[in-house]
């Protein structure tokens, strides 16, 4: 399967999906990196391995919805099959989501429907929740709102600052969205209604 991955940071958990891709712990293969910004660490990263980076820069389209129809055009040239967002931080137009229904992922750090949008593990703190951790889902108009595919959860603990909180749901993350990505490429989601059932068997 044709899988692209869309990035704005750093690309942890891209390196995750790549390395579950050179491990075969994923049949897939990524075809692309896009990012829309041109100094994300994620483009260097596709770059080391060989896989295709594209920058495309959101200030030369006139819109969102002018912006995602490039990336819909650059991914249907690819045949992508599964888009991931991986640290994407941008709202998709319908456009982009009616395009690949069911097949955009998203991984947040928080267990949804709790502190959606940005900086979930600051508003996990601020909140001073016990148990915190990461949601993988798919991608529907909302902020942080479509079908929960894999969640898991994480302690927090009043030592916690930001950082260690973070890295300990990454470590989750980097584990989670390989294997959410797997379970679609077998077959093993199926919608029911807004619900994602999984067939762990
Ligand atoms: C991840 O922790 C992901 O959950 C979060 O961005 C980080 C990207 O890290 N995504 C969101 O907050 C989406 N609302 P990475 O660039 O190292 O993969």
């Amino acid at each position: 399967m044709h899988l692209a991955v869309l990035a704005s940071g750093y690309g942890s958990n891209l390196q995750a999906i790549i390395n579950a891709v050179q491990s075969r712990e994923i049949d897939g293969r990524v075809v692309v990196v896009i990012s829309d910004q041109s100094d994300a660490f994620a483009l260097q990263r596709a770059r080391n391995k060989g896989i295709e980076a594209l920058f495309i820069d959101p200030s030369l389209f006139s819109g969102r919805e002018a912006y995602d129809r490039e990336i819909v055009s650059q991914l249907q040239r690819r045949e992508v099959e599964l888009v991931i967002l991986a640290g994407f931080m941008r709202l998709l137009s319908s456009h982009f989501v009616k395009e690949f229904k069911y097949r955009i992922m998203n991984i947040h750090p928080s267990l949804l429907p709790a502190f959606p949008g940005l900086d979930g593990v600051k508003q996990a703190l601020a909140y001073s929740v016990k148990v915190s951790g990461c949601t993988v889902h798919f991608v529907d108009e909302g902020l942080d709102t479509g079908p929960i595919i894999l969640q898991e959860a994480v302690n927090v603990y009043d030592s916690d600052t930001e950082d260690s909180l973070l890295l300990r749901i990454h470590t989750v993350e980097h584990r989670l969205y390989p294997r959410a990505v797997q379970l679609l490429i077998k077959g093993k989601l199926k919608m029911d209604g807004r619900r994602c059932l999984v067939d762990e068997s």
